[in-house]
């Protein structure tokens, strides 16, 4: 992740770190006891599908350490639906969309939020909980869309636009957030789109994200170049020639794919949306077309569906780990701090979104 769209901690500090207020707790040591398998037997039955039972006493005394220092240290763990299954299902206590997360940061109680997740997630949590201390287990966790837009770039289509209302995917940086006039997601762009009243919006900086609105809306959407690398990958002929060797396959898509995957696609929602497609419909066999976890994780939640899996990862979710977890916990690193001059405009443009009646 370059330094130009992440605020670093040197560049924010006002104060004391996190590690200097919370203090910093030595590594616990991990062994494989009795006491371990039975504490963590129930939620190796959560995962079991997917990590080998003589691969689970690595897994688990990590899994107890997170678990106890969570509490002791009065923590809560947010984690995105594109976490590995460890990670969903075995220590965090929120999980979701990024809509959905960043609602659910306005309500946490807990002194401190560990985001599982990628970056700007964390400062989307920080943005919303200016007060507390919100860590991410890996600072280089990044987002090929929040890399393709800088602040500098959103002025200068606002020169280019004059008085065209920008909306900014949640998926960009605070500083980028902090020179627009509302955020989105993927679960509520069309509605955030419309929501101006216009008959032109700048919808950045995902373009497939903005075509996919765009055919969803009479408004005129103007967009950036950015592409997600992961949903990027799909393409049509390949989900075609899924469906043609099995045409019993229903296709599940993220609107940050291309256009013509989209249209080929039986469904297209947010990762919380696609998850509440395969719940409620229970499609024999479902091919999602997102990030490879995704499917691990509801798995075990829709055991009657069968699933197709493309597995496209993204390289910056799979930073996060239960070691790093635990090491974040610890040592109360990294900690996302935003620089005061960006933060109060880029927090009016998410608590914008987070505020809209649905
Ligand atoms: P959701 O808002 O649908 O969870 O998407 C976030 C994301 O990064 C998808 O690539
Ligand atoms: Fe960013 Fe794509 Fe990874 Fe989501 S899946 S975090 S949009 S790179």
């Amino acid at each position: 992740m370059s330094q130009s769209s992440q605020t670093t901690a040197a560049e924010a500090k006002t104060g004391p770190t996190a590690a200097e207020r919370f203090g910093i707790v030595e590594r616990p040591v991990l062994e494989w006891t009795p006491e371990i398998a039975e504490e963590t037997e129930p939620l190796y039955q959560k995962v079991k599908d997917h990590i080998p039972r003589i691969e689970w006493p690595v897994y688990a005394p990590y899994v107890a350490a997170i678990n106890r220092l969570k509490k002791e240290r009065n923590a809560v763990i947010l984690a995105h639906n594109y976490q590995t299954p460890e990670i969903y299902h075995c220590v965090a206590d929120i999980v979701g969309d990024s809509l959905q997360l960043a609602k659910e940061a306005t309500k946490v109680d807990a002194e401190i939020i560990v985001q599982c997740g990628v970056h700007f997630m964390a400062e989307t949590s920080k943005l919303l909980n200016p007060d507390k201390t919100v860590l991410i287990p890996d600072m280089k966790a990044g987002c090929s869309l929040a890399e393709s837009i800088t602040g500098a770039d959103v002025r200068l289509l606002r020169e280019r636009y004059p008085g065209v209302p920008v909306v900014t995917y949640v998926n960009t940086s605070a500083e980028v957030k902090a020179e627009t006039d509302i955020c989105c997601t993927s679960s509520n762009a069309v509605q955030v789109v419309e929501s101006f009243g216009v008959d032109r919006v700048l919808c950045i900086p995902d373009e497939y994200l903005a075509q996919n609105v765009a055919a969803q809306t009479k408004v005129k959407i103007l967009t950036w170049k950015g592409h997600c690398e992961v949903h990027e990958r799909f393409t049509a002929e390949e989900l075609l020639a899924y469906k043609e060797a099995d045409p019993e396959i229903e296709i599940v898509a993220h609107p940050e794919c291309p256009r013509e995957v989209v249209e080929i696609a039986d469904f297209t929602g947010s990762t919380s949306g696609m998850i509440n497609y395969v719940k409620d419909r229970k499609p024999p066999k479902v091919l999602l077309v997102t990030e490879c976890s995704m499917a691990s994780n509801i798995a075990s939640e829709a055991p009657e569906v069968h699933f197709v899996k493309p597995c496209n990862l993204c390289p910056h979710m799979k930073r996060i780990t239960l070691p790093k977890i635990l090491d974040s916990l610890c040592e109360m690193k990294d900690e996302i701090l935003v620089d005061p001059a960006i933060a109060d405009r880029a927090r009016l443009a998410v608590e914008r979104m987070v505020n809209l009646k649905h």
